[in-house]
């Protein structure tokens, strides 16, 4: 060999691929040390090779790298980089049982791969070197609240695959087990999982940090009567097997691994799209996200090449926690869009938008996640202006801002949870999740646009998501990206810091505006004053009209005025989630529902378990003298609905009781 061949088989072997850049920062310093030393007189095409090869983006921006506290993983001297995975669903008893096999780069002195796991029994591991495979004995440390135990396997540097034999618990978090009577249909039992923030490591045992990237190969198998979907290449119809094969072969995060079991169909949307539900739903649901196929095309003249090959979407049951999840190739999506009207699909535009903000590029930990949705909220809006107009979208964006400002009353103007940059060390990263990242996120780039005109911010963009492709990034090598790329380059003075580290709303926002929203408040005003409200006015508004209206009609009006609506409008019968929600509240607040829609307030809180709409009518009740109802409602309701909102309403509840 050569001396240039050895030096690139001593920096391959301890670089990963490159997209594994981020997790090997060691490796790659401990290689540029080596050559520094021995081989000086090649030091100009090693830079140029290490650069290639393996330079962190912390190292480019001259930032710290990130630390994730939400993993036990310490991928800088063992990380995972593929995942085949091959795995039984037992409707019965409510468990998979499988095998996921990794595989490994580690440092040469690695003894250890460490992996994340919560509510799952580890049967067995195997580790393969060249020459066979060895059963070993493994660790388990303490389990924590939330975070699970790590998985400690020894290895040394010749092993390069780890086998584990393992099951889950019925109860684990990611899953959603359904009787067929909690799904649309009411003929077969459903499954699906949930793996962000970080519930994954309750189906898998994995690395369960953003800023680790594996591709992954599966083999489900289920009872054949239904089908299996994964964030992969997947199946359009059902085999008499059960048996299913998918691909991923873009390197993903654990928090999008992603499998959803039921009896399912599929329907074409356009060349590349197309929509997944059961049966009774899907011609509705075709109906519903016919402009899926359009978003895409909007989506990457806006900015770059959709890498994921398809864009897919399925509904799930009602109980599915929250309104869409992003899993790559297949957003996950709550039957609650489904409208009738296309008039709440600003959701799909949100979780395709995803495919860049999140999925290509990820935040680097969970106190990022304003990286994720912030971009993503500014993005989905950019897609509906260009599909519906500005018109349309300058209501999604004041809708937004009225959803911040709330949030910022709610937790207080000083907040930290409401910096845009979290600080989540020993809390659950659930509990950051807020409006903050979303909406404060997407108003600083907004702001951003303006300062520097459409044109520019869009390249911007478009150079930062090529830039950072399947990578993570932190939010100290976002400010030095964008001072570097942004502000400097056209001499702007905008205090950042201030956004991202600093509380509630800076000064200088470009805050939104609406004349559609502003006619609906003179609208109200009147309605206020004499009670009158058009009815041929009130049928032509969109629901963005409405969810205006309604968020801010007086709660404390005469019962009449909430009668005459009801009775123009149909409200209590209303087929939108959105408004039936908003009316349930107001009918809540305002003492309405005393003689009115009890049983459809029931009704609602049993069968959707979307959280956004649950956290809102649960806390009305507790907070308008009505626990008991709360309490009794949420026993009905709690098996139907999936953990993360069960914890959330329990947690809710408690805290009331104990406060009163
Ligand atoms: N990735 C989120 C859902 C999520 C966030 C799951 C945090 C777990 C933890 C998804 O993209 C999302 O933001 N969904 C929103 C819809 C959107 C239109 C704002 C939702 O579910 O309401
Ligand atoms: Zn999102």
């Amino acid at each position: 060999m050569k001396l240039p061949d050895i030096l690139i088989a001593v920096i391959s072997n301890l670089c990963p691929p490159a997209t594994q850049k981020g997790n090997f920062k060691f490796a790659k310093s401990k290689a540029i040390r080596i050559m520094k030393l021995s081989f000086v007189h090649y030091l100009t095409s090693l830079c140029l090779l290490g650069a290639l090869c393996c330079t962190s983006t912390e190292e480019e921006l001259d930032v710290e790298p990130a630390i994730d506290q939400h993993t036990y993983a310490d991928p800088n001297r063992a990380v995972t980089t593929h995942l085949d995975l091959e795995i039984e669903a037992n409707f019965e008893t409510r468990v998979l049982t499988g095998k996921a096999s990794y595989l490994i780069q580690a440092t040469s002195d690695a003894a250890d791969i460490i992996l994340d796991i919560n509510q799952l029994t580890i049967d067995s591991i195997f580790v393969h070197r060249e020459r066979g495979m060895e059963e070993v004995s493994f660790q388990i440390g303490e389990t924590k609240q939330f975070m699970g135990a790590p998985l400690t396997i020894p290895i040394d540097s010749l092993v390069t695959r780890i086998d584990l034999y393992y099951q889950t618990d019925p109860a684990a978090s990611a899953l959603q087990w359904l009787e067929p009577k909690q799904t649309y249909d009411k003929t077969h039992p459903f499954l699906f999982t949930q793996g962000q923030a970080i519930l994954t490591r309750t189906w898998i045992p994995c690395q369960d940090g953003p800023g680790i990237r594996f591709t992954y190969n599966a083999i489900v198998k289920v009872p054949p009567s239904l089908l299996a979907l994964m964030s992969a290449s997947n199946p359009t119809s059902r085999n008499d097997e059960g048996i299913y094969h998918f691909e991923m072969t873009q390197p993903i995060p654990a928090y999008l691994m992603a499998l959803a079991i039921g009896s399912l169909e599929f329907a074409p949307l356009g060349e590349r799209t197309g929509v997944y539900a059961e049966p009774g739903l899907l011609e509705a649901s075709a109906y519903e996200f016919a402009d899926m196929e359009k978003m895409l095309l909007a989506a990457e003249k806006l900015y770059g090449p959709y890498l994921w090959d398809r864009y897919d979407l399925i509904v799930l049951p009602p109980s599915f926690p929250f309104g869409g999840m992003e899993n790559p190739r297949l957003t996950f999506a709550t039957p609650t869009i489904i409208a009738g009207d296309r008039s709440l699909t600003a959701l799909v535009a949100h979780e395709l938008a995803h495919s860049w903000s999140g999925n290509l590029v990820t935040n680097a930990t969970w106190e990022d996640f304003w990286l994720n949705e912030g971009f993503t909220n500014y993005f989905e809006r950019r897609i509906m202006e260009d599909l519906y107009g500005k018109e349309y979208t300058d209501m999604l964006w004041l809708l937004g801002f009225q959803d911040l400002q709330s949030t910022i009353e709610d937790l207080g103007p000083d907040h930290p949870d409401t910096h845009l940059k979290l600080q989540l060390g020993g809390r659950d990263p659930d509990d950051g999740m807020t409006d903050i990242a979303y909406e404060k996120g997407s108003l600083l780039l907004r702001t951003l646009e303006e300062q520097v005109g459409r044109e520019t911010f869009d390249a911007f963009l478009m150079n930062y998501f090529e830039e950072f492709k399947f990578k993570s990034i932190s939010t100290d090598a976002w400010i030095a990206y964008a001072t570097r790329y942004l502000l400097k380059p056209n001499k702007l003075k905008f205090d950042l810091d201030r956004w991202i580290h600093g509380p509630g709303i800076p000064e200088g926002a470009a805050i939104p505006e609406s004349s559609r929203l502003r006619n609906v408040d003179q609208r109200l005003q009147e309605f206020v004053r004499i009670g009158r409200l058009d009815a041929s006015q009130g049928n032509r508004w969109s629901t963005h009209e409405w969810l205006h209206f309604l968020r801010h009609l007086p709660r404390d009006l005469h019962v009449s005025f909430y009668e005459k609506l009801d009775d123009v409008f149909d409200l209590s019968a209303s087929g939108n989630s959105e408004i039936l929600a908003v009316w349930l509240e107001i009918s809540i607040e305002s003492g309405y529902l005393e003689n009115h829609n009890k049983q459809i307030l029931e009704n609602f809180l049993t069968t959707v378990g979307r959280r956004k709409f649950l956290t809102p009518l649960y806390k009305a009740l507790l907070n308008h003298n009505q626990i008991n109802l709360a309490k009794e409602i949420f026993q009905k309701a709690r098996s139907n609905y999936h953990s993360v909102a069960a914890n959330s309403i329990a947690d809710l509840i408690e805290t009331s009781t104990e406060v009163g």
